[in-house]
């Protein structure tokens, strides 16, 4: 087992147990407590080298509530951060959409990059870092052709002057190159500002910066694309976008809104999957509903639909892992056993001398969660990982206790699903009747 046997630095070791014990994915040291996903992974590679290369990729990982999309969504990131791809990731929510008007899309790519990260900046805020990084390449080859720096950055940067947003992209990050250049240290802030979508309106841009316009709800796709040319000019691969809890798009009541973000996911999946993007990645993270509902899931949007539509070979056990749906089964009771094994492993930091329970006690603590909770303990296994850690750290600090006993004590309980609770009933002019979204949910 090549898990098992892998180092374990104290640092992973800690953030994996912290991150259970509250009951959220952990951001680092995935090899250690994956279980599972080979083959997906593979697939992932592929796409994760071709946008390495210059290309672009698109994925639905689809899976039930407590499959492991947002674990698989992290472990992607960490593949894709090892191929020098810049990556970042944020969950949809009401207030977090791909179009909008109200500056719902703006705050989305606030988020996006708040959570930018890197190999050496793994958690998160590696924007300005990026820009040092471009500017200090930039100086690099202008001593080494002995040309001014300015005009180095300028070359460099009319290759974004052709997009769309591009002139003003590339104006802000001349501003960064002067304040670097003169000492200026409010030019720099405001220009990384500017970059991550914090300026709320034009005329305080323009009086910073002396740009004309500012990243909003309309053209944030646009500079998701702008970015990621960037980061190629800044030395790195690409940039791979996350998006999980897509969920949330599928659960706006307005009509009108569903499409418009429908609309921006196609132009994303159109630009991705005819190649019109460079060293540019999307995952989207969601449920099945979101998915396949005909009604209000990206299937009720009919070029989505066609786009996305399964191999229909690809049914009875048959996979098919080069589409852009990519399905992610629930994890098995086989998965759960060695999942245990290997909080064990790594609770003890990679020490099986320190194991602090035997072999019985992981069928034990299985069958234990199985008669009080049913399929549940491995279907959505939240609780069962975080239930179990908290046994290892009560036997930890409670030397001679047996663990037999404590067991017993186990409480670990069904996670509902937030998906299923009613949907917020959002008005509007074209809002879907309350019966059928009812119906709808059950
Ligand atoms: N392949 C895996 N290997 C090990 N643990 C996993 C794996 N997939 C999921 N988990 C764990 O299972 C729990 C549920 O996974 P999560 O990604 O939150 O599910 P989802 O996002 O699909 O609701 C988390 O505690 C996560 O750490
Ligand atoms: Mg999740």
């Amino acid at each position: 087992m090549t898990a098992s046997g892998a180092r374990l630095r104290p640092r992973d070791r800690d953030a994996i147990v912290s991150a259970l014990r509250a009951g959220v994915v952990p951001r680092t040291g995935f090899q250690h407590i994956q279980v599972g996903r080979a083959s997906e992974v593979v697939a992932m590679r592929r796409e994760i080298d071709r946008i390495a290369d210059g290309g672009s990729a698109v994925r639905f990982v689809i899976g039930e509530y407590g499959a492991g999309k947002t674990f698989f969504l992290n472990l992607v990131r960490s593949i894709a951060a090892e191929r020098k791809l810049v990556t970042t990731s944020a969950d949809l929510t009401p207030d977090r959409r791909l179009h909008a008007s109200g500056g719902q899309a703006r705050a989305l790519y606030a988020e996006l990059m708040r959570n930018l990260a890197t190999r050496s900046t793994p958690d998160g805020n590696a924007l300005p870092g990026i820009v040092e990084r471009f500017i200090t390449s930039a100086i690099q080859e202008a001593s080494a052709s002995d040309r001014s720096p300015r005009a180095v950055i300028a070359d460099k940067l009319a290759q974004l002057s052709e997009s769309v947003g591009g002139y003003d992209f590339a104006q802000v990050i001349g501003a960064y190159w002067t304040g670097h250049d003169t000492g200026n240290e409010q030019l720099k802030t405001d220009a990384v500002r500017w970059l991550r979508g914090e300026f709320a309106t034009r005329t305080e841009a323009r009086a910073a910066l002396g740009v004309r316009t500012i990243v909003d709800d309309a053209n944030v796709y646009d500079h998701l694309k702008l970015v990621a040319r960037f980061v190629r000019l800044a030395g790195f691969t690409g940039l791979l976008v996350c998006l999980d809890e897509m969920v949330n798009l599928y659960k706006l009541a307005h009509t009108g809104a569903r499409r418009s973000n429908y609309e921006q996911v196609l132009r994303i999946v159109n630009d991705c999957l005819q190649g019109n993007v460079e060293g540019l990645g999307f995952c989207f993270g969601g449920t099945p509903e979101l998915l396949m509902d005909t009604r209000r899931g990206l299937y009720s949007y009919e070029a989505l639909r066609s786009r996305l539509a399964e191999n229909n070979f690809a049914v009875g056990g048959l996979v098919d892992l080069s589409g852009p749906v990519l399905r992610l089964a629930s994890l098995t009771p086989e998965d759960m056993h060695v999942l245990l094994e290997r909080l064990r492993h790594v609770y003890a930091g990679g020490d099986p001398s320190s194991y602090l329970l035997p072999d019985d006690a992981l069928g034990a603590f299985m069958e234990h969660c199985a008669g009080r909770i049913g399929d549940a303990y491995f279907r959505t296994p939240r609780n069962t990982i975080k239930e179990f850690v908290n046994l290892l750290a009560v036997l930890e600090q409670n030397p001679g206790t047996d663990w037999r006993e404590l067991l017993g004590q186990v409480r670990v309980s069904v996670e509902t699903n937030p998906d299923l609770a009613p949907l917020p009933g959002e008005s509007g002019p074209d809002t879907d009747g309350a019966d059928e979204l009812a119906s709808l949910r059950i």
